[in-house]
């Protein structure tokens, strides 16, 4: 009788072999070795085996196949080597590269980009309903222009481990003259916008969540940081909750409020939510705008550093332009240094502190220099206070008359159906009067927005 082999309950992993480009053009952050290392690391987190690498220098991207004809052919020939399923640039590839590079490597192997890789890992560990539809909505949106097949195609590229783009749409009744790729996209397309809708409905729903939390006057803190520093630990330690934590990239995706004591009888919610990444693509910020007004909206961000990793002072900065990206650079930032248990020698810490204002080195895992963070955090909620020059229409009398309670008014020009104001608020009032920032929005608008968030407030 023929021995029965014992199959493996784990299906093995993919094979994937890295492709990065150093293009003299464009300004990077990282240096291209260290990038790579991130993007294996992030095939690593999305169940990926990486099985070599290859690197060119270019002046720009070439025009068919993004590396140059020499290097396609190297590619093909290690590709077949390692036995590869699947070449990963490092860069976001536009649809014409990517089928290009298939044509040119094999049918076989598929060629996937950085953003592709992000969004799987997202389907992966995207758990509420929001979070769902906002990765589906980017992976439709990812997918449709580089859609060339049958929609089964589609569905293995953005199926990822939760993924459901490509699940849900059906495929409709074929129109006249209409190719199968036609209705493939226009079904698509009809799910885009019944997202889009769907998460209209959620967003609502959180502005008015948002509003609520406004109105109970507790300040709230938003954790920010590249992926990996430590926010969800630091949660915990400040919470004493137990928020997932894992050595792995983007483990947190959906916000997490948790309410702190601070020092005295002060409170404040503190949200920790997505990581931030170099590189992060821009309809990724699109999809995930929901949760990311959540950073925006906030009275403080607490940014959070892994001083002990070698990129630190990159990743700062690449989490400082994110901000710029969804207009959240205005608001008051403390950052802690976190994971300062494995810098080798403390003393450094010290140093590196000098450069950060506003900085307390902490280790989010150890404990240590927790105090010292929730003074700073009470300080700049409590104590410090930041300039403003705001127009608030009359119906907005309460924020009115706080202004002059609790804030340093400095002067007072009536209009008609308002008020222009300037002087000093304390730190935590300062996300409530984001909206009437006269910087931000022209006189005009200001009103109608006002009649719409009352609305909102009355529901
Ligand atoms: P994302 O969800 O990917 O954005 O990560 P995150 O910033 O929420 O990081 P998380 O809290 O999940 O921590 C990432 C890893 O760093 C985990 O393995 C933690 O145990 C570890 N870590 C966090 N803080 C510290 C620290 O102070 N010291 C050390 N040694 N490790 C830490």
């Amino acid at each position: 009788m023929a021995k029965k082999i014992p199959q493996p309950t784990i299906p093995p992993r993919e094979r994937a072999f890295l492709v990065g480009v150093d293009l003299r053009e464009r300004k990077q952050l990282l240096a291209l070795e260290d990038s790579l290392a991130e993007l294996a690391l992030l095939a690593d987190t999305a169940g990926v085996d990486v099985v070599g690498e290859l690197t060119q220098k270019l002046d720009r991207p070439h025009v068919v196949t993004y590396i140059g004809p020499g290097k396609v052919e190297e590619l093909k020939a290690l590709a077949e080597e390692t036995l590869a399923d699947v070449i990963i640039f490092d860069d976001e590839l536009s649809p014409r590269h990517q089928r290009e590079l298939e044509k040119a490597v094999s049918p076989n192997i598929r060629v996937l980009d950085r953003t592709a890789l992000i969004l799987d890992i997202f389907a992966q560990h995207a758990h509420t309903s929001e979070g769902m539809l906002q990765v589906e909505l980017a992976q439709y949106e990812y997918n449709l222009p580089r859609l060339t097949r049958a929609w089964t195609h589609l569905e293995r590229q953005a199926g990822g481990g939760g993924g459901r783009a490509g699940s849900t749409g059906g495929v409709g009744l074929r129109g006249p003259g209409e190719t199968q790729l036609e209705v493939d996209k226009r079904a698509i397309r009809k799910r885009i916008s019944h997202i889009k809708h769907e998460l209209e409905k959620v967003e609502a729903h959180r502005t008015r969540y948002r509003a609520q939390r406004k109105r109970s006057r507790i300040p709230t803190v938003a954790i920010v940081g590249y992926t990996n520093a430590g926010k969800s630990t630091l949660l915990n330690r400040l919470a004493k909750s137990e928020v997932l934590v894992a050595n792995q990239l983007f483990a947190t995706l959906d916000p997490t409020t948790r309410r702190v004591q601070l020092p005295g009888d002060d409170l404040a919610l503190i949200t920790d939510t997505v990581g931030f990444i170099q590189k992060l693509p821009t309809s990724l910020i699109a999809a995930f705008h929901a949760t990311l007004e959540e950073i925006a909206e906030a009275d403080l961000l607490l940014h959070v550093v892994d001083i002990s990793h070698p990129n630190a002072l990159n990743q700062f900065q690449a989490v400082q332009e994110t901000l710029e990206e969804i207009d959240a650079s205005h608001i008051p930032m403390i950052t802690a240094l976190n994971k300062a248990d494995l810098l080798r020698n403390p003393e450094n810490a010290r140093e590196i502190l000098k450069a950060f204002p506003k900085s307390v080195s902490i280790s989010a895992l150890a404990g240590t220099g927790i105090t010292d963070l929730l003074h700073l955090m009470r300080e700049e909620l409590f104590e410090a206070y930041t300039s403003i020059h705001v127009r608030l229409p009359y119906k907005q009398g309460a924020l009115i008359s706080l202004f002059h309670e609790l804030g340093q008014v400095e002067r007072v020009e009536h209009e008609r159906g308002g008020v222009v104001m300037q002087g000093r608020i304390p730190g935590r009032l300062l996300a409530q009067y984001a909206p009437w920032h006269i910087a931000q929005i022209p006189a005009e608008q200001t009103l109608e927005i006002n009649d719409e968030e009352d609305d909102l407030e009355e529901v």
